[in-house]
């Protein structure tokens, strides 16, 4: 019998306590839904898929992609083998070792010098969004200077990003034809826009990471349009992803004032609080774009070939048959395997750079706020139940300390 429960996920009255709808989607391991698609949400059966060879990440490959984006080209993280990793491969000397070493953690002075600037910008006491004031605007300023994009434009590209994730799981939300017919405007505005960006680096190389790879001269250099597409990914995942991480991560330290105050006191701990919040917050949701390859059977049930696969990622981080205690937020807990950055070929290719905006932001606005209180809990959501956190958070303090 197939579920609605993920067209519960989708619903926005869900979005801040999605728990127990995936405590209902563990209960079998396999969870046929009302679209013909398949979700997956125990902790061991998302790990093995993330591993199986039989599990596509091209949209290509499905029987019926229904709304689901499909692209001619499309970047990495819709590719498989051996597209996949030639382009990763190539993207990655613009990024990390062995090519640009030191890259990443180049860039701590100008994170610091960023927070610094946002939360001295805060009111000295009273109410500040922490979304609007902080989170926002740190990974996209971080995203758009390692990129090379000029951060002038991004009122512009911040709508397109918007509408972009708001209808990455089409399938499961309110108002879907709307939604959809946005987002794919929303795609070629930003196609077009980056289309014109890779020109100017081109024409006028700087020393960012799209005039590296519009100007790289090794064999197996971007194609034009492969360029377009995997700057437009790493700007959306650059910033939707890492701004929720710290709009959730502040969220959950205000509502744990003990962990707060120990972070106050001890700021290294950050970097156990960090892995524990991608554990039980995880600002990716679930991943709605598998496809299985051939029949896959778990457990009695067939998953045919050429069907859509959506691994559950929050759901199999509060795994009570890998987590004990799953609800619960703890740090100290031993043996943090989440799955908040995904694992396998797929795994987050921007998880250094995340890790250490949300270190160096969380540690700050810590020790930087006295007596920081919710004003309201929950708060408000964005759209979309894939990428998941709030739009707004308020927060009230009672004074704002210098750095
Ligand atoms: C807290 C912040 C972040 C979270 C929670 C996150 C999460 C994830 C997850 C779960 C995946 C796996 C997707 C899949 O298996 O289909 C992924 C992949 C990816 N992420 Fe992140 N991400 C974050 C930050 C970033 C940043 C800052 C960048 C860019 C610099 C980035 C770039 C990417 C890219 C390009 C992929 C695709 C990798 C591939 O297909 O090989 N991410 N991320």
């Amino acid at each position: 019998m197939s579920s609605d429960l993920m067209r519960q996920v989708g619903e926005q009255a869900n979005r801040h306590n999605p728990w127990p709808l995936y405590a209902q989607l563990r209960r079998d391991r396999v969870v046929p839904l009302a679209d013909g698609s398949y979700a997956v949400g125990r902790y061991d059966d998302v790990l093995a898929l993330l591993h199986d060879p039989r599990v596509s990440s091209d949209a290509h490959t499905l029987t019926d992609p229904g709304d689901r984006i499909v692209l001619d080209i499309a970047p990495f993280i819709n590719r498989d083998p051996p597209d996949h990793g030639r382009l990763r491969r190539v993207a990655t000397r613009f990024f990390g070792p062995p090519d640009s070493p030191g890259l990443v953690t180049g860039q701590e002075p100008e994170i610091r010098r960023q927070i610094d600037a946002l939360i001295s910008a805060f009111p000295e006491s009273g109410e500040v969004d922490v979304v609007d004031h902080f989170a926002y605007p740190l990974p996209v300023a971080v995203i758009c200077r390692l990129l090379g994009v000029p951060p002038a434009d991004e009122p512009q590209f911040r709508v397109w990003a918007g509408q972009l994730v708001g209808a990455l799981d089409a399938a499961n939300l309110e108002d879907s034809e709307d939604a959809v017919k946005t987002r794919n405007e929303a795609l070629l505005a930003l196609f077009g826009y980056l289309g014109d960006l890779v020109k100017k680096h081109r024409d006028s190389p700087d020393g960012s990471m799209l005039s590296g790879l519009a100007n790289d001269d090794e064999a197996d250099a971007m194609s034009d349009m492969d360029l377009v597409v995997t700057s437009g990914l790493l700007l959306i995942a650059g910033h939707e992803t890492t701004v929720n991480l710290i709009a959730n991560g502040t969220l959950t330290l205000l509502r744990n004032p003990d962990t707060l105050a120990r972070l106050r006191r001890d700021p290294g701990w950050v970097i156990p609080v960090v892995e524990e919040l991608l554990r039980l917050e995880p600002p990716v949701q679930y991943l709605p774009n598998r496809a299985a390859l051939t029949d896959i059977t778990i457990d009695g049930t067939t998953i045919p070939k050429g069907s859509a696969l959506t691994l559950l990622l929050g759901a199999a981080n509060r795994d009570p048959g890998r987590f004990t205690d799953p609800d619960r937020f703890d740090p100290d807990r031993p043996d943090n395997q989440h799955l908040g950055l995904g694992s396998g070929i797929h795994y987050c290719f921007g998880a250094p750079l995340a890790r250490l905006e949300v270190h160096l932001a969380l540690a700050a606005l810590a020790s930087r706020l006295d007596n920081p209180r919710l004003t309201a809990d929950p708060p408000p959501y964005r759209p979309s139940p894939v990428l998941r956190g709030p739009i707004h958070l308020p927060v009230t303090y009672d004074a704002r300390r210098t750095g």
